[in-house]
């Protein structure tokens, strides 16, 4: 709410602005490239917090470069893991987060949190889902042979990478190419379509009717 003084006139161009909350557990270049898309006006958004379940996660420092609030929660302090997402989401709460976004987060959350924050958490997968759910999945990709592989943001449901897909993009595999190199490949693309997603969910334009996402 803004306080006017009688007789003044304010213009203010009406922006919504949600708030995110990261889970990062690792390098976290996807959330490089989501502060970066926000500082670039991309995103018409805030990262509020980055939470991680590990202390050195490079994410963190990423985070504090640009002063963003961070916080560290180790989950040996918590008696089950339903108790350890509460804690996050205690956090989440207090940030008045809209959009939780999972940067590379190792934990599988809870039917708890999952249900509490539903249609409003996402996650970037390095292969295009259905295919190849789960971990390691661009050496499952090389050592399939298949020739096209790419990434997924999609909004997190309680299977494992199951839930209805937002944006996907596809990059070739070559003969040539190694777990790494495809890696490599598709995280590029990972950090181009993520940003994209998150500003359509902050524009709220998309729609989900059962598996499937439509973009308005
Ligand atoms: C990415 O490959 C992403 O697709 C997967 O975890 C990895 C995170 O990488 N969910 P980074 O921490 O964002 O660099």
């Amino acid at each position: 709410m803004t306080n006017l003084v009688p007789g003044t006139k304010l213009v203010i161009e009406e922006k919504v602005m949600i708030n995110i909350g990261a889970l990062a557990s690792g390098r976290g270049t996807n959330l490089q490239a989501i502060i970066e898309a926000i500082k670039e006006g991309k995103i018409e958004g805030r990262i509020s917090i980055v939470i991680s379940d590990n202390p050195d996660a490079y994410a963190l420092k990423r985070a504090k470069r640009y002063n963003i609030e961070t916080k560290y929660i180790n989950f040996k302090s918590f008696k089950n893991r339903e108790d350890y997402d509460k804690k996050i989401m205690e956090c989440l709460k207090e940030k008045d987060v809209d959009l939780v976004v999972l940067a590379g987060y190792m934990r599988i959350l809870t039917p708890y949190f999952i249900k509490v924050y539903k249609d409003k958490i996402i996650n970037i997968h390095p292969a295009l889902l259905p295919s190849f759910p789960g971990l390691h999945v661009q050496r499952q990709a090389v050592e399939y042979g298949v020739k096209v592989s790419g990434c997924t943001v999609h909004f997190v449901d309680e299977g494992v990478d199951s839930g209805p897909i937002i944006l996907q993009k596809s990059v070739e595999v070559k003969a040539a190419d190694t777990e790494e190199s495809l890696a490599e490949k598709i995280l590029k693309e990972e950090h181009q379509i993520y940003p994209q997603a998150i500003q359509l969910f902050s524009q709220g334009r998309l729609i989900i009717k059962g598996r499937k996402v439509f973009i308005r």
